[in-house]
């Protein structure tokens, strides 16, 4: 029972008595005062009848006051005592329909009110219970220590607590099932004797959602300190508040230590400024992630001092009104170190091969000069020497005759050969005569050989351009020139030289029957190939722009050489 019950209890029970003394104490007043005055009337010699008199005049006038007043005193009593049972019932409504369980036990621990919820947290009907050990709705493991407990409340003064504040509490049904509660106790005491009330709750709900949470939360921890990267989570103060195991590796820094700590311990002192401008800026963005410094790689700072190149990226959530903001990090010391080596390679590569291609056209240049210069000298003087002896050999001798005119067309043959392959290898004109000539040389040889007429367009501007410039132009457009006759069959070839923004470009256009650039090529089909190694030797680029049945373009662009001196 409830401590207001017990209230409405003890009034009820010290009203009988003091309801016989009420009703008791006028008429011993009205009887004592009658008596008095019949005594000293007495004592004073009057007679009986005067006596009387004035008896029953002082009886009558303390009389009806006083049943007056008795009257009113038990009329209150009466709404006293109703408006205690009205509170009653409305505490008994309030326990029963209350949504915690309110188990009221005695003394001895026996349990003497069950209320609704109760019955159904512990499954158990009020007529089963009631009068019967608290122990009942306590797993075994518990019940000692409970009673104990109890019993040490009951010694303290104080009228309520909550239970079990460290642990949690645990109920055991009627099924057996055990449950965990969480529970607060009162106590007061009722007609001399003690009691204990304890409002409990079923908080198997809560209790499993939080092992949910912790679960879910424990997961994503292992999924954290699993990542490959480092992962740190930063408040709006940025603060961090999360640093996983990678962050840990990465920054050489202890979990325990970084968190707390403000992200600027990972920053460079040069760039912290600018770090938190930008993260300020990107919550103001209202973007949810993106990616930091795209264009250059961010510094972090190690524990040790050590700066280190990472790859970064940001994002943002709110969580009730507070912004978070994550940073996934990499530590890209060794590919930028991988990235650095490789450029330094491919640099080294491309000289080498820049190299191996001049000495090659050197030697080109050589062979073919030697071929021109030399053998070409030394035929046609033997050309020469034969013309002589035909001129001073007898008329008669036909055999001899005869003989020297074939070694004449031999020899013939052996001179245009021997300019063809010269001229094969490196024609003169481009050495001697300049990239203008050497084109003009090609376009002519093209339309000599094939009959297609090849328009030749030099632009505006210096176009006589030193080696090795002036050897790759030439080499692209003999290779463009050779694959119109070969593949095209192009009826019109339009070549462009010009001098366009700081560039040298050179545009070969044929009305032929076109191809796909981007199918595959024949195995072994240098020539295309060959075009973009040599543009790319002289950081230059080709286009090849062709659609089937449409003609070819093939543009080559080469950052102008530097201005040559004019001597
Ligand atoms: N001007 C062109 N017109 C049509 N097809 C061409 C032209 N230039 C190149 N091609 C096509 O591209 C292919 C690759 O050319 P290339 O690399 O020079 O190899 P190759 O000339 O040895 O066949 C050629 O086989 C041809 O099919
Ligand atoms: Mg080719």
């Amino acid at each position: 029972m409830t401590a207001v019950k017990s209230e409405v209890d003890n009034t009820q029970v010290r009203l009988p008595y003091e309801r016989l003394l009420m009703v008791l104490a006028p008429v011993i007043a009205v009887g004592t005062v009658a008596a008095g005055a019949v005594l000293v009337a007495g004592l004073m010699g009057f007679h009986r009848e005067e006596m009387f008199a004035i008896a029953a005049g002082i009886g009558a006038a303390l009389g009806i006051p006083t049943v007056v007043l008795i009257y009113r005193q038990l009329a209150d009593r009466r709404y006293t005592a109703r408006a205690l049972r009205n509170a009653e019932a409305r505490v008994g409504g309030i326990v029963e329909s209350a949504m915690d369980a309110i188990i009221t036990v005695d003394e001895s621990q026996r349990i003497v009110q069950f209320n609704a919820a109760a019955e159904k947290a512990f499954r158990w009907p009020r007529g089963a219970v009631l009068g019967q050990p608290l122990d009942m709705l306590i797993p075994q493991r518990f019940r000692g220590s409970h009673a104990q407990q109890v019993r040490r409340f009951g010694e303290t003064s104080t009228t309520s607590r909550s239970m079990g504040a460290q642990t949690i509490l645990h109920g055991l049904r009627a099924d057996g099932v055990e449950f965990p509660i969480e529970a607060s106790i009162s106590q007061h005491t009722e007609s001399g004797s003690k009691l204990f009330t304890v409002i409990l709750r079923d908080v198997t709900e809560r209790v499993r959602s939080e092992e949910m949470l912790a679960r879910s939360e424990a997961r994503l921890r292992g999924i954290l300190d699993s990542a490959m990267d480092a992962i740190i989570t930063v408040d709006e103060r940025q603060h961090i508040v999360l640093f996983n195991k990678a962050a840990e590796e990465v920054f050489g820094c202890a979990r325990e230590e970084a968190v707390g700590a403000p992200l600027n311990w990972f920053i460079p002192e040069r760039f912290r400024a600018g770090h938190n401008d930008l993260v300020r800026r990107f919550g103001e963005s209202g973007a949810a992630s993106r990616r930091m410094g795209h264009a250059r790689v961010v510094t972090g700072l190690r524990r040790n001092g050590e700066e280190f190149p990472i790859e970064a990226s940001i994002s943002t959530v709110a969580e009730s009104g507070q912004h978070f903001y994550t940073v996934i990090l990499r530590d890209v010391t060794q590919r930028v170190r991988a990235d650095e080596a490789l450029r330094r390679s491919r640099e080294e590569i491309r000289e080498l091969a820049l190299a191996a291609s001049t000495a090659r056209e050197q030697e080109k240049s050589r062979v073919a000069r030697e071929l021109h210069d030399e053998l070409g000298q030394a035929l046609t003087a033997l050309k020469i020497d034969l013309g002589w002896l035909r001129e001073h050999v007898s008329a008669g001798d036909g055999a001899i005759r005869e003989k020297l005119a074939s070694m004449q067309v031999l020899v013939d043959g052996t001179v245009a050969s021997t300019r063809r392959i010269s001229a094969d290898l490196r024609p003169l004109v481009l050495d001697d005569l300049g990239l203008v000539a050497g084109a003009d040389w090609l376009a002519q040889s093209f339309t000599n050989r094939t009959g297609v007429p090849c328009e030749l367009v030099i632009g505006q501007g210096d176009l006589e351009l030193p080696d090795p410039h002036a050897t790759t132009i030439f080499r692209v457009l003999q290779e463009s020139l050779t694959n119109i006759a070969k593949h095209s069959n192009a009826t019109q070839v339009e070549v462009v030289l010009e001098r366009e923004n700081g560039e040298v470009v050179l545009s070969v256009h044929d009305n032929g029957r076109g191809f796909a650039p981007d199918a595959p090529t024949r195995a072994g089909a240098m020539g295309l190939l060959g075009l973009r190694e040599r543009a790319a030797l002289m950081s230059g680029q080709v286009a090849i722009d062709s659609t089937p049945g449409r003609g070819t373009r093939v543009e080559l662009r080469l950052p102008a050489p530097p201005a040559r001196e004019t001597a």
